[in-house]
C-alpha cells in the first residue's frame, strides 16, 4: 500500500475485533517507534507494550469508559521521563560513545550546550519538551501501523495519574504521555465508514 492510500485508509478505531497482531509485526512496530527523530536524539520516553490483558482491565476505570484500552490486540504507553536535565544528556552521551566509538570528548561542546539547552527551561518546560518528543514517537507508530495494514486509536483521554500509578511509572522516573490502542477494526466498527474530515490542501499548505 501506497502512503497515501494508507494513511487514508488509517482511522482512529472505536472498536476493535478479538484478533491478535502477529509478533513480528508488533516487533516491527516497536521498532519503528523506537527509531524516531528526537530533539538532539535525546528520546526522553519508554515505550510500554502491553500484552497482559490483566494490566489492560487495571487500566480500564481510568480510561473514561473507553473500553478499547483494554479490548484490543496490544496497548501502548509512551512514557515520558520525569528527571529531565544532565542526566538526559549523560545517558546519550553513555549510548553516543558505545554505538560511534567516538570519545566522550569530541562531543563534549554539544553536550554542555544540550545540558544549557535544557537547564534554560523549567520544570515545567522540560516536561513538556519530553512530551512532546513522545508525541513524535506516536506518529510514526501510527503511520508504520497504517502502512502495515495495522489498526490503532491514539488517546489522550485516560486519567494520567491513574495509569501512572497502575503501571509504577513515577518510581521508575516516568510519567504516561500518549496511549495507543493496537489492534483489527471490528466489522461492526461504524467509524470506519465516516468521512476523513481534513482540511483542503490550500487550507493548510502554505506554498512560499
Ligand atoms: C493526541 C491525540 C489524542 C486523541 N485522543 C483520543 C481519545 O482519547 N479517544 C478517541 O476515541 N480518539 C482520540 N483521538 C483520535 C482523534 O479523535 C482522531 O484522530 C481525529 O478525530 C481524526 O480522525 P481520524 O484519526 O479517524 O482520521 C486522539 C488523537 C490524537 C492524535
Amino acid at each position: 500500500m501506497n502512503i497515501l492510500a494508507a494513511l487514508n485508509w488509517r482511522y482512529a478505531v472505536r472498536k476493535f475485533s478479538d484478533q491478535i497482531i502477529p509478533e513480528d509485526s508488533i516487533t516491527t512496530l516497536m521498532e519503528a517507534t523506537r527509531l524516531s527523530a528526537s530533539s538532539y536524539g535525546l528520546q526522553p520516553y519508554k515505550i510500554l507494550l502491553i500484552k497482559s490483558s490483566d494490566i489492560r482491565q487495571q487500566l480500564l476505570p481510568y480510561s473514561y469508559g473507553q473500553d478499547k484500552v483494554a479490548n484490543n490486540s496490544h496497548l501502548v504507553v509512551i512514557a515520558s521521563h520525569t528527571n529531565i536535565g544532565d542526566q538526559t544528556v549523560e545517558r546519550y552521551i553513555d549510548q553516543y560513545v558505545a554505538t560511534t566509538k567516538q570519545p566522550a570528548a569530541s562531543i563534549s561542546g554539544y553536550s554542555e550546550h544540550m545540558k544549557s539547552s535544557l537547564a534554560q527551561m523549567t520544570k515545567q518546560q522540560q516536561q513538556e519538551w519530553a512530551h512532546q518528543q513522545s508525541y513524535i514517537a506516536l506518529g510514526n507508530l501510527l503511520t508504520s501501523a497504517a502502512l502495515l495494514k495495522i489498526d490503532t486509536c491514539p488517546m489522550t483521554g485516560f486519567d494520567r495519574k491513574g495509569f501512572d500509578q497502575v503501571l509504577g511509572l513515577n518510581q521508575q522516573g516516568l510519567t504516561a504521555s500518549i496511549i495507543c490502542a493496537l489492534g483489527y477494526r471490528d466489522s461492526q466498527d461504524l467509524a470506519a465508514s465516516k468521512a476523513k474530515v481534513r482540511f483542503n490542501y490550500q487550507e493548510m499548505v502554505m506554498e512560499l
